[in-house]
């Protein structure tokens, strides 16, 4: 595979922008151009073109779920960015005790799993028993949905999970040497996966939610996508809702009706 020209790469930047609001800049181009060659070995293509036409076509999207998992980053971890699930944790013991029991969170880019994951730990631990938690946890990438819902994760994955916590929530499996860790179905229970773009709202998820976990996906939105996003999960959440975005997403210079509480965490 040679070298992706301007032109095509323009072509790419454009299909890619219009299906999942990534803005690809032309300092993307040689990034763009290897993780596209990658995937074009793989099928055995040469030319980017061809590859273009194919992906362009396929109406089953399953080839630009391949694109996009080529050119944007799966990376997640449990518990990334800790002060967050600390806050949570707060903010849902102080709604037990003012009574509430039904629970609504959505996990906006759930990647491979880990944060919805660490969300449903957390609230298990918050809430005790007796209440109505249900976690939605969305991707664009349908490949890492299905990370999501097998839930299984070797050793140094659940290294950042407290171990009584992976004991409690994970199973441990397989071979002595090779253990794998295999998500509990009394945590799994919590979680619905659904596939879902985010930059093309409005949802049809029915609020109010009370908290929303959007981390490290508007990085690679541009203001106006970013905009329209948030707009849609400020009127998802309910007043007092939280939204949390990641630590490098400040809202600063946005249009938003959120107020923050502290960096990387806004109220309705
Ligand atoms: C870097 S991961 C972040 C995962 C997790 N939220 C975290 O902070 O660890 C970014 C995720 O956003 C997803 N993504 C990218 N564009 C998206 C879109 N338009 N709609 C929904 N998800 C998208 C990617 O598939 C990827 O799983």
């Amino acid at each position: 595979v040679s070298g992706l020209d301007t032109p095509t790469f323009n072509k790419f930047r454009d299909l890619v922008y219009e299906k999942s609001g990534i803005s690809l800049g032309p300092q993307k181009a040689a990034l763009v151009s290897a993780r596209i060659g990658k995937r074009m070995r793989t099928l055995g293509m040469d030319d980017y073109n061809v590859y273009l036409n194919f992906v362009s076509g396929d109406k089953t999207g399953e080839e630009l779920v391949q694109l996009l998992d080529a050119i944007s980053t799966n990376v997640t971890s449990f518990f990334r960015e800790s002060g967050h699930f600390d806050f949570l944790a707060e903010a849902l013991k102080k709604w037990r005790a003012e009574g509430q029991s039904r629970y609504r969170l959505w996990c906006a880019a759930a990647s491979s799993g880990e944060e919805p994951y660490s969300l449903a730990m957390t609230m298990t631990e918050a809430l005790g028993s007796g209440c109505d938690i249900k976690i939605l946890a969305t991707d664009i990438s349908t490949k890492v949905l299905g990370l999501c819902q097998k839930g299984v994760y070797a050793p140094d994955k659940v290294k950042t999970v407290p171990p009584q916590w992976r004991d409690r929530y994970f199973e441990r499996e397989g071979a002595r040497q090779a253990p794998q860790y295999v998500v509990r179905p009394n945590l799994r229970r919590l979680l619905l996966f659904k596939r879902l773009n985010l930059s093309k709202p409005p949802f049809p998820m029915k609020g109010p939610l009370d908290v929303v976990f959007c981390r490290n996906v508007m990085i690679y939105f541009d203001n106006e996508v970013r905009s329209r996003l948030l707009s849609e999960i400020y009127r998802l959440l309910k007043p007092g809702g939280y939204l949390m975005v990641g630590h490098a997403e400040s809202l600063t210079g946005m249009v938003s009706k959120f107020k923050s509480v502290q960096p990387s965490v806004y109220v309705k």
